[in-house]
């Protein structure tokens, strides 16, 4: 069974439904590659995964919408690979942006920046021009950009008016991976939360997810 999933630009592709997820929800349990990691390293990783290289980076087209913390690209700015300055990949527009909104040194706040640098509210390929133009943000969304192994699918995507279709075919490939079978995990009613959990407080039934208050017994 399959349902639709809009993109901000009212486009849609079929996800699959009816996959279980687990029922406790930590981030400390995720396992995401760093922002610094190489080309190289995160195809490997992908391809663990059962995803090619294609699909790394139509997936990283996810970096069409929201922010990265200044902390995880910060050395980009400052103290490239400890040469005291900026990435030379960088463009100089977004060297200027960048220190503007990601002091080099800041106490207390750990600002954000859209990580389409162009339209980050939109899911189009305006990221993908961007880091064609050495506007990532990321040191993995400016390497797409430039290594031998992806660039040339970067290129294409640029170029590709079915960008929407091959990103949804890729999120649904993403889907797929490490999926729970038989008794293991749950059919989760909201895919963002685990399920609560009917239980008797105080002599009335209420409902509580693994962290709500009153605590889950
Ligand atoms: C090599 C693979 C990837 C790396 C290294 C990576 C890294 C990151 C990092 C460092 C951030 C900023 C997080 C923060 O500031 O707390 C981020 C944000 C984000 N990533 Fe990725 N990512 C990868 C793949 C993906 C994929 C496959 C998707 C989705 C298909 C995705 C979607 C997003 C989104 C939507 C955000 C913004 C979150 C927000 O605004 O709160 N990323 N990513």
């Amino acid at each position: 069974m399959s349902v639709s999933s809009q993109t901000s630009e009212g486009k849609w592709y079929h996800v699959e439904t009816g996959r279980r997820d687990g029922k406790v929800s930590l981030a400390s349990n995720v396992s995401l590659p760093d922002a610094t990691i190489s080309v190289f390293d995160s195809t490997k990783f992908f391809a663990s995964k059962n995803l090619t290289p294609n699909d790394m980076v139509y997936l990283l087209g996810g970096h069409t919408v929201g922010v990265a913390r200044c902390s995880l690209f910060k050395d980009r700015i400052y103290n490239f690979n400890k040469t005291g300055g900026p990435d030379p990949t960088m463009s100089p527009w977004l060297l200027v942006e960048l220190k503007d909104k990601c002091p080099r040194i800041s106490l207390i706040f750990d600002n954000t920046y859209p990580l389409d640098v162009k339209t980050p509210s939109l899911i189009d390929n305006s990221y993908f021009q961007e880091i064609k133009k050495g506007n990532g943000v990321l040191q993995i969304d400016q390497q797409i950009a430039l290594n031998e192994l992806t660039k040339n699918i970067v290129h294409d995507i640029v170029n590709d008016p079915y960008f929407y279709t091959k990103f949804g075919e890729a999120m649904v490939k993403l889907g797929r991976v490490e999926v729970l079978i038989d008794g293991q995990g749950e059919v989760r009613k909201s895919c963002r939360v685990v399920n609560k959990k009917p239980f008797i407080f105080g002599g009335q039934q209420v409902f509580c997810t693994t962290f709500s208050c009153p605590p889950c017994p």
